[in-house]
């Protein structure tokens, strides 16, 4: 069995949102009061998690899996489910997408647990700057996490970067330095249409294209090959080896190769960002559904993947659910 969708994408990338809460309230993503969280009956158990990850990964071919939030190290017992998720006899490979907040304390945990590798989301290494997107003075917290995941041996330790208008645009190439004498992997993301404000506009966003013309001031752009079903467009940085990827998620959409599906923290499939359907697996969880029974409604759930998500296209109408609901 697999997760096959209408237009013959197979998806083998689980994104598990382990929780919608987050200690930060990022500009892009969310307001500064925060949103509803669920309610804790409404969020699944570990046991129900792990038991949809093992239906995943057992039986429909799901090889990698990711745990996002919200913020997922908000969720104590992460450790855990990483270990019950590389326990599987097939050993997916593991993955977070993390705001680094507490994982100094927590990254050799989760490597001894079986977790491969991190994405920590970094827009800036200015205070103020920081402390303007993120609505918390907390820099420091993000920097000693990204060097804890680093000496606990996860690899790659990517940077994930949002560039916003006029706010840290101009940062980019410090930031990419900063990134290169670390060691992490900087990626830059188009800011996608997924902040609970509905404040996203076209305009403002730093295209990729802008991205790539603003860091050629300051450093040698090579392109390198094979982007797969990666969304990064990689480039190798003053002829290398350290190298940055631009992720043009609304210009240079890559649905077409599109490996990904979702789970949400209430136990609610999404098979794109944008779906504007969600699939509901917790109530045949909560009600004794056989393994069969829930992996044939999470096939049936793939179906309506939409070939892409139109952005780009003046009618394109914003989801309710904010990025932080589903997970990145
Ligand atoms: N557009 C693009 N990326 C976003 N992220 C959060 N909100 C947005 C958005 N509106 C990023 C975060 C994090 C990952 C989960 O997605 O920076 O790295
Ligand atoms: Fe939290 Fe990530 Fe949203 Fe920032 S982008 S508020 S770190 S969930």
């Amino acid at each position: 069995m697999q997760l096959i969708d209408g237009h013959g994408r197979v998806a083998t990338d689980l994104r598990v949102s382990l929780t919608d809460r987050c200690n930060l309230r990022c500009q892009y993503c969310m307001p500064a009061e925060g949103l509803d969280w669920l309610a804790t009956d409404e969020t699944l158990t570990d046991d129900e998690l792990n038991r949809l990850i093992r239906i995943g990964v057992e039986m429909l071919g799901i090889r990698d899996v990711r745990f996002t939030g919200g913020e997922p190290l908000l969720r104590r017992s992460l450790p855990a489910i990483v270990a019950e998720t590389k326990a599987l006899p097939s050993q997916p490979r593991t993955a977070m997408t993390s705001n680094g907040l507490g994982l100094k304390h927590t990254a050799q945990a989760l490597a001894d647990a079986g977790l491969d590798r991190v994405n920590i989301s970094l827009d800036t290494t200015d205070p103020a700057t920081f402390e303007k997107i993120t609505r918390r003075p907390r820099l420091h917290d993000v920097i000693d996490g990204l060097a804890a995941a680093h000496d606990a041996g996860l690899r790659p330790v990517k940077v994930n970067a949002v560039l916003l208008r006029g706010i840290n645009d101009q940062e980019a190439p410090d930031l990419l330095r900063w990134c290169i004498k670390h060691e992490y992997e900087l990626r830059i993301i188009e800011q996608m249409p997924l902040d609970a404000q509905h404040g996203w506009n076209r305009e403002a966003m730093v295209t990729a294209d802008e991205t790539l013309a603003l860091l050629r001031e300051h450093v040698r752009l090579t392109p390198l090959d094979g982007r797969g079903s990666a969304p990064a467009e990689k480039f190798l940085v003053d002829d290398g080896p350290h190298t940055v990827g631009i992720i043009g998620s609304v210009t240079k959409p890559f649905c077409g190769d599109c490996n990904r599906v979702r789970l949400t923290a209430d136990g609610q499939i999404m098979n794109c960002l944008f779906a504007r359907t969600e699939s509901d697996l917790r109530r045949p969880l909560r009600s004794g559904a056989s393994d069969i029974e829930i992996a044939e409604q999470w096939m049936a759930a793939m179906t309506t993947k939409l070939p892409g998500h139109g952005i780009d296209d003046p009618s394109f109408l914003q989801l309710d659910r904010p990025m932080s609901a589903i997970g990145g």
